[in-house]
């Protein structure tokens, strides 16, 4: 990505970046635990002296019922601290599990919503905030299971964890959609009952239809139905910040250096018929 980025980033108002990808984690514990990849470095701190980056973590595992990683979360707040980045975000799962001997599941797992893990993570986010100084963001996770018996909904489980706690929502709509069409519910339904006043950003991506399940591949361009939630839901928010465009760089060449713009184009004209300025 880096020809695209040093090319176009004058057609971006921000980028989001996973900082993950730009460093080496020896593991908790380890002296000199996080290096960064020089390459990375010096692209976030070049490209950051032009536009705003937000970093967006995958690897914070907020959820994990056995720890909190906090070596991993002030690493995440130097980071944001240096790249001067508005906000940060991770999602609302867990990959990480154990104790002593850690494994990673390699894939975002869904939590149980209900007061336990309310609870656990209204302090986590508190820590956080307070080591970054600057807003969390909690994204909408996608899911292909469901636990039984829970005691909040999504929607309710943000609106209360954002009450609790200093948190925002990443609202990513795909997510949304793939959870609605996977599970058999209406994404409108969702958005009438999540507090769209706690939504910083919005995340919009394309996927496809596999072995039965609609999948959050970030392959290709937004789909249309989720261009149809993005302009049915940026009126309902007050504090929106920022739309991104999600690909996944193996989708690349299928969207070319065209495609892309495109997407980041109509995105930004949504915004702003809406009426909100591409620097609000
Ligand atoms: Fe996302």
């Amino acid at each position: 990505m880096l020809p695209f980025i040093e090319r176009f980033l004058h057609r971006l108002d921000y980028l989001a970046a996973i900082p993950d990808r730009g460093w080496v984690d020896r593991g908790p514990g380890s002296p000199e635990r996080f290096q960064m990849l020089p390459q990375a470095k010096a692209l976030l701190e070049q490209a950051a002296r032009e536009r705003p980056i937000v970093l967006h973590g995958i690897g914070l595992s907020i959820c994990s019922a056995e720890f909190f990683d906090e070596g991993y979360a002030r690493n995440l707040a130097d980071w944001a601290d240096r790249l001067n980045s508005p906000w940060i975000s991770d999602h609302l799962s867990f990959s990480r599990v154990g104790t002593g001997h850690e494994v990673n599941a390699a894939i975002t797992l869904p939590v149980p919503y209900d007061l336990e893990v309310l609870d656990l993570l209204v302090p986590r986010v508190r820590f956080f905030t307070d080591a970054s100084r600057r807003p969390f963001l909690l994204e909408n996770n996608v899911y292909y299971f469901r636990y039984a018996g829970q005691e909040f909904t999504e929607e309710e489980f943000l609106n209360q964890l954002c009450r609790r706690s200093a948190c925002g929502v990443l609202l990513d709509l795909h997510n949304l959609y793939t959870n609605a069409v996977n599970h058999g519910f209406r994404a409108n339904d969702y958005l009438d009952h999540l507090d769209l006043a706690n939504v910083v950003e919005i995340h919009i991506a394309g996927g496809r239809p596999m072995m039965g399940f609609h999948t959050d591949s970030h392959t290709g361009p937004v789909l249309d139905d989720v261009w149809v939630l993005l302009e049915h839901t940026i009126p309902r928010t007050k504090h929106l910040r920022g739309v991104t465009f999600e690909f996944h760089e193996s989708s690349f060449a299928l969207l070319g250096e065209s495609g892309i713009l495109e997407q980041i184009d109509r995105a930004r004209a949504i915004v702003s018929a809406c009426g909100v300025g591409p620097e609000a």
